[in-house]
């Protein structure tokens, strides 16, 4: 769907007041640029405010009823809305280009130049390491990937025909997606049928001493489905273990 003229959703009123709203500023007055997401307010005109009183009959309208934020990105020229579970969730950091190294090909698939930030890649190659000790080869997929690149995945993938709505349920809209801060990787095969490979067990197992975790995992509460594939490194993580050939020794924070 593009949304060359997007409806605004109505808020979602705390006092469970039912609140219609029809703004008349228009999108169309939004700039565009690659992969560009904009947040823009409909102050421009008062909108019309049709209210109905809910159980509580508290009437809540007024000016601040008539700030409504959009949220969409442009993809080729057209404007797409940003839906839920992306919806308010930009990534707000900017990459630290400067810390971004390459991870040793012998661990990227088909040899690939990828990249992620020096402190995730420490940890994934003493990973990896742990993991072939064990038989288990982790190969990456996608490292870092900046924001300019998230859109040429879509501009890529829609020119052959693939949906905007369809695609964002598994890509992040440019601007949101967290490779883009170089700590997450995606490992081969970034399909469902990762789930089922010694590679995702051995990373439910060993993972998470290694800083390691999934961010979209299976029975994950925040509407994101399921990306077995895809693992975070976090540098905080309580559970990093200093992995010694004599004892692992847990790290208390
Ligand atoms: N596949 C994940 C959601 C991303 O694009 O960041
Ligand atoms: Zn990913």
């Amino acid at each position: 769907m593009k949304s060359t003229s997007p409806s605004v959703e109505a808020p979602q009123p705390e006092a469970q007041v039912v609140t219609k709203v029809k703004p008349e500023a228009s999108l169309a007055q939004a700039p565009k640029a690659a992969g560009q997401v904009v947040e823009s307010t409909t102050t421009t005109k008062p909108p019309v405010v049709e209210k109905t009183v809910g159980p509580v009959g508290i009437e809540v309208i007024g000016a601040d009823r008539q700030k409504k934020v959009f949220e969409f990105v442009v993809i080729e020229g057209e404007n797409y809305p940003v839906p839920d579970p992306w919806k308010g969730r930009k990534i707000g950091e900017k990459p630290n280009m400067s810390a971004l190294r390459q991870i040793p090909v012998a661990y990227t698939l088909n040899q690939s130049k990828l990249y992620l930030h020096e402190k995730a890649l420490e940890a994934f190659v003493e990973m990896a390491q742990s993991a072939q000790e064990d038989d288990v080869h982790l190969q990456v997929h996608s490292g870092f990937r900046s924001k300019n690149y998230q859109q040429k995945i879509f501009s890529k993938l829609m020119a052959g025909g693939r949906t905007w709505e369809d695609l964002v349920r598994y890509v992040a809209p440019p601007g949101y997606s967290e490779h883009m801060l170089g700590f997450s990787v995606d490992l081969y095969p970034s399909n469902w049928q990762f789930a089922s490979t010694k590679a995702y067990d051995w990373l439910k197992e060993h993972g998470e001493s290694f800083g390691f975790s999934e961010t979209y995992p299976q029975f994950g509460q925040e509407g994101y489905p399921w990306e077995a594939w895809h693992w975070r490194f976090s540098p905080s993580s309580k559970a990093v273990v200093k992995h010694s050939p004599a004892k692992d020794e847990i790290i208390e924070k």
